[in-house]
């Protein structure tokens, strides 16, 4: 995996999956890390055990992300990259999402992005950084059952585009990663499909990807996620990046 030394790394979500892969990996690839969760208990075991700095905060809270933005910058004396890996995924068919859960996804998966990459901004504005916002390929293929999940991504997405173009001038990139990834998110999403939808989804990857099922956080995911958070990355903005075993083709 690409070194890191040097690299002062905020990571949302890093009580879990994804977030917490990252959390426990950069350090070990020389980077200073800063992880925000809500979760203490995974909080304060995470940090033990990685040598991160844990931050307890709720992303859909903007008075709570600037908070931790000002504690996270004291620690590590500035901050070149934000992994923002918080999310919500709940699985339901569209003529049932209820208005309370279609404003409690957008609050978390787009607000929380929102309110994040503005408040790193005026720390990435002088010397540049990177930001690795997740969005999904529910925003890009038919995903039954995730039709507000698949909304906020694209909402991700197009917020995202538009702000590595807007922010290209003062070297911030900004990058989407599309990930299928075996996290509690996924196994989540798998108890609340119904018998034939597992069935379906199973026999669907089977087909679908490379090994037949999600992806591995240490084989498949990390090493993206070490480069995408390195330099040699520097020339690569706007884009969204894939690590899902050839799911997704188009977009
Ligand atoms: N697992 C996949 O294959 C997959 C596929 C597509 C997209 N994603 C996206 O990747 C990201 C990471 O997903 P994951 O699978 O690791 O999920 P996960 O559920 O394991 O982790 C998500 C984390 O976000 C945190 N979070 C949720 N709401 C929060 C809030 N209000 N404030 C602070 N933290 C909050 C959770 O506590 C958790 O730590 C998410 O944005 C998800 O939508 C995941």
């Amino acid at each position: 995996m690409e070194r890191l030394d040097g690299k002062r790394v905020i990571v949302t979500g890093g009580t879990s999956g994804m977030g917490e892969g990252v959390t426990r990996a950069f350090p070990k690839l020389g980077a200073k890390v800063v992880f925000w969760g809500r979760n203490e208990t995974a909080g304060a075991k995470i940090q033990a055990e990685s040598g991160a700095t844990f931050i307890k905060m709720d992303i859909s809270d903007e008075d709570s992300v600037k908070a931790a933005m000002a504690k996270s910058v004291e620690i590590l004396g500035g901050v070149d990259v934000l992994v923002n890996a918080a999310g919500i995924g709940p699985h339901c068919p569209a003529e049932d999402i209820t208005s309370e859960s279609f404003r409690q996804v957008f609050a978390i998966n787009v607000n929380g992005t929102f309110y994040c990459n503005e408040a790193v901004f005026p720390h990435m504005k002088e010397h540049g950084g990177t930001i690795l916002n997740f969005s999904s390929a529910s925003a890009f293929i038919n995903s039954p059952g995730q039709a507000h999940y698949g909304a906020s991504k694209g909402a991700v997405n197009v917020w995202s585009r538009t702000i590595a173009h807007e922010w290209k001038k003062y070297n911030i990139r900004v990058n989407m990663i599309a990930p299928c990834i075996k996290t509690p998110m996924y196994m989540q999403m798998r108890q609340m499909m119904t018998p034939e939808q597992l069935a379906a989804h199973d026999a669907d990857m089977a087909n679908l990807c490379i090994g037949g099922q999600m992806g591995d956080m240490e084989k498949d995911f990390l090493p993206l996620m070490a480069f995408m958070a390195s330099d040699g990355a520097h020339f690569i903005t706007g884009q969204t990046i894939s690590v899902d075993g050839g799911i997704m083709m188009v977009r």
